[in-house]
């Protein structure tokens, strides 16, 4: 059992790296630069993640749904794989609140802090999401090597019942040809 143990630890740490250097997708064509990549946002509630107000109307508070203007506010961590013990590279930081009067949407508002090999600086997003569909986030702008940055995000629950849970966030970035233009 040991041995084998030792092969797998071996295998994940040879794996890994590659990984972390692999994952992401680069094109650059005209001059236009644009990055694909794949991060795990990990939410455990009342600690990373509080509704802080409670809506007035529609579904009750559940695993999917929340009344009428529930106020959700949260700031997770994001990570290279989908388990919460894999390696910080990020967090993403906002609020929700549920627009939606059968208490499954809300509008949200997001930073997301990204500490990539290549790539550090922010994000900003903002869009409706769906508690229980994948759901796309329009990219706003960017900060630090994501100045100008434009593009969307697409957040997928992964696993809803564990401690914490888990959502997919896939990004799709795209570079204006002015971006290298900053000073
Ligand atoms: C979070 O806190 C609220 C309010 O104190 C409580 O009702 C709820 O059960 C807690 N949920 C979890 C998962 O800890
Ligand atoms: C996550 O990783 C830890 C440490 O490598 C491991 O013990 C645990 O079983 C993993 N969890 C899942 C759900 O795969």
């Amino acid at each position: 059992m040991a041995p084998l143990m030792h092969f797998f630890a071996t295998l994940l740490f040879v794996l890994i790296p590659l990984e972390a250097t692999t994952h992401h997708h680069h094109h650059q064509q005209h001059g236009l630069k644009s990055l694909h990549f794949t991060l795990y946002q990990q939410e455990t509630l009342n600690k990373t993640a509080y509704f802080v107000i409670q809506g007035v109307a529609g579904p009750p508070l559940s695993l999917t749904t929340a009344p009428f203007g529930t106020m959700f506010v949260f700031q997770d961590p994001l990570t290279l794989k989908p388990n919460h013990t894999s390696k910080l590279v990020g967090t993403s930081e906002g609020s929700a609140i549920t627009s939606g009067l059968d208490g499954l949407q809300s509008i949200t508002v997001g930073k997301v802090t990204l500490n990539l090999k290549k790539h550090k600086g922010s994000i900003s997003i903002v869009g409706v999401t769906n508690n229980i569909k994948p759901s796309n986030h329009p990219v706003v702008g960017g900060t630090g090597d994501f100045l100008f940055v434009q593009g969307y995000i697409t957040s997928s629950p992964v696993n809803l019942v564990g401690s914490p849970v888990t959502y997919k966030i896939e990004f799709h970035l795209y570079w204006p040809p002015y971006a290298y233009l900053k000073p």
